[in-house]
């Protein structure tokens, strides 16, 4: 079969077809590491029950080890084995599962997965993702699986089989393509209290969103050390200098447009907010990847996901 031949190590990208998706649970099922879409972003995907398959997910985005995954599972009922619901876990859950939410809950005492998977905290973060290719290899490979987004640990994050490529090829065997991601930013991360639910970090849920289904506001965030060890600074970011809010770019800056300034890429020239998060970080990586010295972004309105697209450009201006 033609997937026999591949060397493994060398990066490589296959359409994520029926034939692709069985190569790909059969290299899980190996220990292996394979990349993956979902609507959010890509992900690096392993076992989450295989420590040395855990252990190469780290490896290959030279991940600090105290920075835990997210686990993707197939359906609510392994969402249950992993994670202690309350009454207010199972409402959000039921409101946007499958979907680009990730739900932090008390891990399951006896719960099936490899402990670098949580870096040793009581609690796990999960994703039940409605994209089409993770479900069939969720179904095909009969794994949980343990992916955080497929990019070297603090860069940006991948929405095309290409980004994926271009920062992690040499480590990861094999890229299944699905072509772009629909939402374009990572899920949104909700924390379930005893006393109510934290967002962790924003994305296409938003908070209104979640709102709208439990009853109440947010809490007001707590610890942001453990908690969302992926949000501290430096995260999402080019490897050059990033000034945002511009609406004059200097002539060294290659710009990132929206609505009427249009710049050397504009993320939606109707100013369409759920386009602008579609298309990120896809500029992003043609900004980094361009001869220009530095980045400028035009501003983009705090409304709606638009909250989600200026945390992850302020992130971007940290170096
Ligand atoms: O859209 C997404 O969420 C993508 C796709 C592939 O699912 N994944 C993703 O994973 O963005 P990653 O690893 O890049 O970001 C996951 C974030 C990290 O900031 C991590 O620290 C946090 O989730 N996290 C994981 N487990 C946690 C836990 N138990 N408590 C708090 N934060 C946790
Ligand atoms: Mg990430």
């Amino acid at each position: 079969m033609m997937f026999g031949s591949n060397t493994l190590g060398n990066g490589w990208v296959v359409p994520a077809d029926d034939a692709a998706i069985t190569a790909a649970a059969q290299f899980l099922h190996a220990g292996q590491i394979v990349a993956i879409p979902t609507e959010t972003v890509y992900g690096l995907a392993a076992d989450a029950q295989n420590a040395d398959a855990v252990a190469r997910i780290y490896a290959a985005k030279g991940r600090p080890d105290f920075n835990p995954l997210i686990v993707h599972v197939a359906d609510i009922s392994a969402a249950r084995k992993l994670a202690v619901f309350n009454d207010m876990a199972e409402r959000i859950a039921d409101a946007f599962w499958p979907g680009p939410l990730t739900l932090v809950l008390p891990l399951q005492p006896d719960a099936p997965i490899t402990r670098a998977v949580t870096a040793g905290l009581p609690t796990i973060a999960i994703r039940w993702s409605a994209h089409p290719v993770m479900q069939a290899l969720l179904a095909k490979s009969g794994l949980s699986l343990a992916a955080p987004s497929a990019n070297p640990s603090g860069g940006i994050s991948p929405t095309r089989a290409e980004h994926v490529l271009a920062g992690l090829g040499g480590a990861v065997p094999m890229i299944l393509d699905g072509g772009p991601c629909a939402a374009g930013l990572e899920s949104t991360i909700v924390a379930i209290r005893d006393d109510g639910w934290e967002i962790l970090r924003p994305g296409p849920v938003t908070p209104e969103d979640i709102e709208r289904v439990v009853g109440c506001k947010p809490l007001v965030a707590q610890n942001t050390t453990i908690e969302a060890p992926g949000q501290m600074s430096s995260h999402y970011a080019p490897t050059k200098p990033v000034r945002l809010n511009v609406t004059a770019p200097e002539p060294a800056e290659w710009l990132i447009g929206f609505g009427s300034i249009s710049g050397d890429y504009n993320l939606s020239a109707s100013g369409n907010l759920a386009q602008a998060a579609a298309n990120l970080f896809d500029a992003m990586h043609h900004a980094d990847a361009s001869a220009a010295r530095s980045i400028a972004v035009a501003p983009i309105p705090r409304e709606g996901i638009g909250i989600a697209i200026n945390d992850r450009l302020n992130r971007a201006t940290v170096r």
